[in-house]
């Protein structure tokens, strides 16, 4: 049902939508949003959204669990079925604000001390990859599920 008004909207827009398509045609060549007439926007970064499991817990497992397991330094636990609930909406202990602030990169401890600007980088030894944290903000402006 749900598909089917979707459909019908698509057709009641479609000239619109022709005449969008051919503005922007040559530089979204690469780009297929087809089957989604009203059009979802992607979230920045495109492609799929960030996942939790997927995408950020293995940068943890590879980076972090010397000092961040079983009590793990600051009282931060970021062992895979743990981490997310010693994150989101957590208060930090050895600076203030919250581990993560749903939302808001800048304002959570973890992506200040993963681009190491403002306070002591994580992990110590320097800071990872751009893109490694470029996932973990995109994840935490996105909403920071646990997804
Ligand atoms: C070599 C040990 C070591 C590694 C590896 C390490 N940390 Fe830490 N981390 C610490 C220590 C020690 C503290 C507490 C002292 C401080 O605040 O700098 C800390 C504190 C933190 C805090 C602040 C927590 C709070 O509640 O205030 C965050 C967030 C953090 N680490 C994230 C990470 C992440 C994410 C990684 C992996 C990318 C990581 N750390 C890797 C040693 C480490």
């Amino acid at each position: 049902m749900k598909l089917a008004s979707e459909w019908k909207s698509f057709e009641a827009r479609n000239r619109y939508l022709v005449l969008l398509f051919l503005m922007i045609a040559t530089s979204l060549s690469g780009c297929s949003d087809h089957g989604d007439p009203v059009g979802v926007v992607d979230p920045p970064g495109g492609n799929d959204p960030v996942s939790f499991a997927g995408d950020i817990q293995p940068i943890f497992d590879t980076n972090c669990m010397d000092c961040h397991g079983a009590g793990g330094n600051a009282g931060l636990d970021l062992r895979s079925g743990l981490s997310y609930a010693n994150l989101v909406g957590v208060a930090a202990t050895a600076s203030s604000g919250n581990r993560v602030e749903a939302g808001d990169a800048n304002l959570s401890v973890l992506f200040q001390r993963l681009s190491g600007l403002m306070i002591d980088p994580m992990p110590p030894s320097g800071v990872l990859p751009l893109e490694t944290r470029d996932l973990v903000e995109e994840w935490i402006n996105d909403g920071a599920l646990d997804n």
